[in-house]
């Protein structure tokens, strides 16, 4: 897995667009993009709201890196417009690696994350220690549950009662795609 300033540009295969590494310029698109009450409600506890420019700007300098494994901007036409990334497991689990995405709204339903998710687990799969890569989607969010599906993920089943997001206890859903 590379460092994440070593990373590589990917192109998602529509003109413009891209998986590549967070820069500092990022910062003020990032802040635009992901405070979002709509993208906010889906994501882990730890994704700020409402996500301010201090926040991003340290997000785009060290908090990307701090956050471990590889942590890539979506990018379109240069503006970082997502992120996405990959975080592979440790000890025992070493074979696994966790993905996660997020996209701005203003591009939703274009068949970006699905796109982004494949590239994800191509990515992965590329360290070949990797044989399981899986996505943790919270209940109801049918759109990622979608995109999981729609790039080749399985529903493994549902961890009920297994994180807390704003307070309130969720089940989580786990999409996971295998090594053939
Ligand atoms: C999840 C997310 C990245 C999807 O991005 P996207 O580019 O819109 O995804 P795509 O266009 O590739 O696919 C969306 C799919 O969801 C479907 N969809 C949209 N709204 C839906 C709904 N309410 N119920 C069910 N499916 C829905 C679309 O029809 C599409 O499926 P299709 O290709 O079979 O038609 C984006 O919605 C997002 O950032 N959401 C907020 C953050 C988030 O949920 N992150 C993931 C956490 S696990």
């Amino acid at each position: 897995m590379a460092s994440t300033d070593a990373l590589p540009t990917i192109e998602l295969g529509l003109p413009g667009w891209c998986l590549r590494a967070w820069r500092a310029s990022d910062a003020p698109s990032l802040a635009r993009h992901a405070d979002n009450v709509n993208v906010w409600r889906w994501m882990s506890d730890s994704f700020p709201h409402p996500y301010t420019l201090p926040i991003a700007e340290h997000w785009v300098t060290r908090g990307h890196i701090d956050f471990g494994g590889e942590n890539w901007a979506i990018a379109c036409d240069d503006e970082a417009v997502g992120g996405c990334g990959i975080h592979p497991g440790a000890g025992q689990f070493r074979c696994n690696a966790e993905v996660g995405w997020w996209l701005a709204e203003s591009h939703w339903g274009r068949g970006i994350g699905t796109r982004v998710a494949a590239l994800l687990a191509a990515r992965a799969f590329a360290d070949p220690q990797i044989t399981r890569v899986f996505a943790p989607v919270h209940a109801g969010n049918l759109r990622s549950m979608r995109v999981a599906e729609a790039s080749g993920f399985v529903l493994e089943g549902v961890q009920p009662k297994s994180a807390i997001k704003d307070g309130r206890v969720v089940d989580r859903w786990i999409w996971a795609t295998y090594r053939s």
